[in-house]
């Protein structure tokens, strides 16, 4: 009951938004982490859309996902300021290192990792976010001791 609350108040804190979907979806993913799949039929009746067309967009637009996230989670830029400073080398790297792609989480549950484009540091590329902690010039080594203190 009290999700439904919740999601309640969130759909109408944007009833007079041309568009709602997108930003209600943003409000959910901050206020659980992510968007429940409970909650899609729930929107798709409340917006007068179809759950498959819910379900296309939340699909659609990588910064959304269906299930919680680790516990820590490692952003790559994928920007092309990053990109030209080998940015895909590096995703290549830490991708095989952790055994994860993207949006996908470790097999001790313990880190999720997320592309998402420019983190502000175009200045020190390749840039990469953990957890709160923003890091330029961003290397398999940097990632690598940020995963093993995470882990321990
Ligand atoms: Fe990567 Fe700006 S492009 S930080």
């Amino acid at each position: 009951a009290e999700f439904n609350e919740r999601l309640q108040a969130i759909i109408a804190s944007h009833a007079d938004q041309e568009g709602p979907l997108l930003p209600i979806l943003h409000s959910v993913q901050a206020e659980w982490g992510y968007v429940p799949e409970e909650a899609q039929p729930i929107l798709a009746s409340a917006l007068g859309m179809t759950r498959a067309e819910v379900y296309g967009v939340v699909s659609f637009y990588h910064d959304f996902r269906d299930h919680p996230a680790a516990p820590h989670v490692l952003r790559l830029c994928r920007a092309e300021a990053c990109q030209s400073m080998g940015a895909d080398e590096l995703a290549d790297q830490v991708r095989e290192a952790l055994g994860i792609d993207w949006h996908e989480t470790t097999a001790d549950g313990k880190i999720t990792l997320e592309p998402v484009f420019c983190l502000g540091l175009c200045a020190s590329c390749p840039s990469a976010q953990l957890d709160q902690r923003l890091v330029g010039r961003a290397s398999l080594e940097k990632v690598r001791r940020w995963a093993e203190g995470v882990r321990a």
